[in-house]
């Protein structure tokens, strides 16, 4: 069996600061204007990347972690806004099902229909699911989020006991900051309860590639029209220390893992 390497992405710089510095044996690779940290985290082969935002970005930096370095299986940590009312800000999602929500070939195919894969979603493997599900409920007790988010940003951010949901995600290149535009999504995408703009493309390259992934999206903002507002202190102060925390502990159980 081929070693296993793990690629962990982010988007954005906070989603994954200082996570390459986690690293042992830590060597930077720059390649396509990314640097790709590689080295060991717990002892597991492992490579750290920020793809930068949207759907080219992740989708040429998957392909690049999967061709380049040979990542066997993907953990993407990042922030997500809340399409659905039961979602707080601070909630985390795992995400079961990804579709493309900018994706609409009309009148050749149907809308969101991938074109010529035949499919209108990439999902996840149940048994990610559930190893996802046991390391984020670990973190979300309340000693490891008090321990790593002040109780100042979690008042601010008016986070008090935020819940873990497995459910569907829709990316797109669009951030939502619009009513209109959210209320049109959850029509025609009943069970989408999160926006945000890599998941699918992930997803899509990895069911190309037969490589497991596993995508991980706190609740920044509600995707209407206030959802810039405190996004980038919110990612700053909030979600970097979330996607760190998560890191850790999905590296501290892999032996309990089962794939
Ligand atoms: N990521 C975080 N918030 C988002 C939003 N409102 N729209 C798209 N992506 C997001």
């Amino acid at each position: 069996m081929a070693e296993r390497i793990i690629g962990i992405m982010g988007a954005m710089p906070e989603e994954i600061r200082n996570i390459n510095e986690l690293l042992t044996e830590r060597k930077e690779i720059i390649l396509g204007r990314r640097t790709y940290y590689t080295g060991r985290l717990n002892g597991v082969r492992s490579v750290v990347v920020v793809s930068r935002i949207g759907k080219v970005a992740a989708a040429v930096t998957i392909t690049t972690l999967i061709l380049e370095f040979g990542i066997t299986e993907l953990i993407f940590t990042g922030v997500a806004g809340a399409i659905s009312p039961d979602l707080e800000v601070g909630d985390i999602v795992i995400g079961r099902r990804f579709y493309q929500h900018d994706m609409d070939a009309r009148p050749i195919m149907k809308q969101f229909e991938i074109p010529l894969l035949g499919v209108f979603y990439f999902e996840t493997e149940e048994s990610r699911l559930q190893y996802a599900q046991r390391v984020v409920g670990e973190f979300l007790e309340n000693k490891h989020l008090h321990a790593v988010v002040s109780s100042e940003e979690l008042n601010r951010f008016n986070i008090h006991a935020p819940t873990l949901h497995i459910g569907d995600i829709a990316s797109g290149d669009q951030f939502f900051s619009d009513s209109d535009k959210k209320q049109r999504i959850k029509k025609e995408l009943h069970s989408v309860i999160c926006v945000e703009m890599e998941g699918a493309a992930v997803a899509q390259v990895c069911f190309e590639y037969h490589i497991p992934f596993t995508i991980i999206r706190t609740i920044s903002d509600a995707a209407d029209e206030n959802a810039g507002i405190d996004f980038p202190s919110f990612i700053e102060n909030v979600a970097s220390k979330y996607s760190m925390e998560i890191i850790k502990l999905y590296f501290q159980n892999l032996d309990a893992q089962l794939i």
